[in-house]
């Protein structure tokens, strides 16, 4: 054991919570802690804990249970897809394993709704597996401790931060320096004005070394996505099409395109489409790289009462000299297969 992970768990033994699935070696009590804590704070997942661990105390119950009863138990913690694969992976491990749970890693990474951290948690605090958790709070420590630039929320550079903390791994006991790290990183080293004066580590700290506490762990800024709904108006008349160029700052600036509706959510744009159905219609989905854009084309049979100012007719078949963005590209190449 090194110096710096005994400092570590001499930390965790002083400062540690006590924390009910801290107490078990019970790989179906560790599973249900670990996928109710994922998206949720510990004093707002601890009741709902306990109600899970009274009402349904073993694999067969929660296996047994009907989900309506499951999602009723989980209601307030949100992302119920969670509580549908809890009880979709006891009804597999009761049938395919006999309602004994897997116990390595790489068992329990196939079953469904648990993934690397999950696994590792489980393997190593049930299973005593040498083998590190990775987790928001370990991220942070270990770039910290490393004084590492590499993002930590690039899906390539997992690979390097897990040989890392398999590394740094105590391997006498995985399990409880995992959760060692874990509850180092939540309570003494904090994402925002961590309290390195009190910290153990400091000595051996290379970013409290360097001055980069602040700017670690690196996080990539991904750019958001923009989601948007249009309606295109495919309006005809007499072999005419009516036509427009967008001039706006936007994209596709300069390009013609048939005039467009835009709505602020999915939700009003498919219930002003409801109002068309009686028109032939097609959506797509258009990818570019920083908008996602669902843009429904309804082709009008009777265009009066239609007004669009700032478009014009043009003649249908000259329709391809105008320079046109993608979507509608896509859009008149499907109308004319
Ligand atoms: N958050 C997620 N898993 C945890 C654990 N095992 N202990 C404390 N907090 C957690």
């Amino acid at each position: 054991m090194t110096r710096l992970n005994f400092e570590i768990l001499h930390w965790y033994e002083i400062n540690k919570r006590n924390l009910p699935w801290r107490n078990t070696k019970n790989p179906y009590f560790v599973w249900l802690s670990e996928i109710i804590l994922q998206q949720t704070r510990v004093d707002q997942g601890l009741p709902y804990y306990e109600k899970f661990i009274a009402q349904y105390p073993t694999i067969f119950d929660l296996a047994k249970a009907s989900e309506k009863n499951i999602l009723k138990d989980w209601q307030g913690l949100g992302y119920y897809s969670r509580a549908r694969n809890l009880h979709y992976t006891a009804k597999k491990i009761v049938q395919s394993y006999h309602g004994i749970f897997p116990s390595t890693f790489d068992e329990i990474l196939l079953l469904k709704g648990i993934g690397r951290y999950t696994a590792a948690a489980i393997a190593s605090f049930c299973f005593d597996e040498q083998i590190a958790v990775l987790d928001g709070n370990v991220y942070r420590l270990l770039s910290r401790i490393f004084d590492i630039d590499l993002p930590v929320n690039v899906s390539k550079n997992q690979v390097e931060f897990e040989k890392i903390a398999n590394e740094f791994l105590d391997k006498t006991n995985p399990g409880n320096f995992n959760q060692a790290m874990m509850e180092f990183g939540a309570l003494q080293c904090k994402p925002v004005s961590p309290n390195c004066s009190s910290c153990p580590l400091r000595i051996y700290c290379l970013s409290y070394k360097n001055e980069t506490v602040a700017f670690r762990p690196v996080k990539l800024k991904k750019q958001k996505i923009r989601k948007r709904f249009f309606i295109y108006w495919v309006l005809e008349k007499d072999g005419n099409v009516l036509l427009r160029r967008r001039l706006e700052n936007d994209i596709w600036k300069m390009l013609y395109e048939f005039p467009s509706s835009e709505f602020p959510n999915q939700k009003e744009q498919e219930n002003f489409v409801s109002r068309f159905l009686q028109f032939p219609q097609k959506t797509f989905k258009h990818i570019l790289s920083h908008q996602h854009i669902t843009a429904t084309f309804i082709a009008i049979e009777d265009v009066s009462g239609f007004s669009f100012p700032d478009s014009d007719w043009i003649a249908s078949e000259s329709i391809s000299d105008f320079p046109m963005h993608r979507l509608m590209t896509r859009y008149l190449e499907q109308r004319n297969h």
